[in-house]
């Protein structure tokens, strides 16, 4: 097992939903995390309950700028990070047909962009972390929408098995410096994800809730807590939580 009270860690999309999960669990195992998003109060007023070892970081995966200036205060509070979990993610439904280049773009900016924005700005610690004989992961949230096809979501769906594609091949580069690399795509899970959506799409998202039952964020906090505690020879490359009653 690999102790998580000594991980640092850096996890995006923790203002709510699995990010927010995913950091507390981290957090209550003891581990220091940054926690990274856009909404600095929602940051604030968790870092606030978990305690000082964690700390809200303002900042937006779409900016360059904005990256650089985040990446470089969690370096200065946090020293070599050598846990990442990239969770900031955005779903709006964008059927081709009605050509939304701006949600598409905002899409692939946050879910692809941002997550190799990230990358780039973490892998050199995860390497220098694995070389030093510490436990070091990256862990990716993409999407059950990689593998399945939902009618009016082609973009998201898209940038989802793209992240799910960058994932195999980050491992394929990563793994020869003892960096693990996790790709976990979960199914219907109840978070803030489906408030981005007009009306009829929260409508579809609710009445999905009521058939299959969505997960909770803590069920995928729990499955990430679990691969990244794993002992450092043992990389859980690929993982799909569903609800049961999801097909
Ligand atoms: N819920 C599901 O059913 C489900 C299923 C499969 C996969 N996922 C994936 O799980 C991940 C987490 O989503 P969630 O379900 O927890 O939804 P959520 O509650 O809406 O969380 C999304 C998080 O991403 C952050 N974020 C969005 N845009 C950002 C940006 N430009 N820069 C920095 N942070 C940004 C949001 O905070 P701010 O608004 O403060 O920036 C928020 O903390 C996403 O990648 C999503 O695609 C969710």
């Amino acid at each position: 097992m690999t102790d998580l009270q000594i991980r640092n860690a850096v996890v995006t999309g923790a203002a709510s939903g699995i990010g927010a999960a995913i950091a507390t669990q981290l957090a209550e195992a003891g581990a220091a995390v940054a926690l990274v998003a856009r909404r600095q109060d929602r940051l604030d007023d968790l870092a606030g309950k978990l305690g000082p070892r964690t700390f809200g970081v303002g900042l937006d995966v779409t900016s360059q700028d904005s990256v650089d200036a985040g990446v470089a205060r969690i370096h200065e509070r946090l020293g070599t990070v050598d846990l990442v979990v990239n969770a900031a993610g955005v779903m709006l439904a964008a059927p081709v047909a009605d050509g939304r280049l701006d949600d598409w773009t905002r899409m692939i900016d946050t879910n692809l962009t941002g997550v190799l924005r990230l990358v780039q700005a973490f892998t050199p610690d995860l390497i220098a972390a694995a070389a030093a004989g510490r436990t070091a992961d990256l862990v990716n949230i993409s999407s059950i929408g990689a593998h399945v096809v939902f009618p009016g979501y082609a973009v998201y769906g898209a940038t989802k098995a793209a992240l799910t594609h960058l994932s195999a091949s980050l491992r394929a580069d990563l793994s020869p410096y003892d960096v693990r690399v996790t790709n976990l795509e979960p199914g219907l899970t109840d978070t803030e994800l489906a408030t981005h959506l007009d009306s009829s799409g929260q409508d579809l998202i609710a009445s999905m809730n009521e058939q299959i039952g969505a997960l909770h964020a803590e069920d995928i906090a729990d499955v990430v807590t679990f691969a990244v505690s794993r002992r450092r020879e043992l990389n859980l490359r690929q993982i799909i939580a569903l609800p049961t009653r999801q097909a």
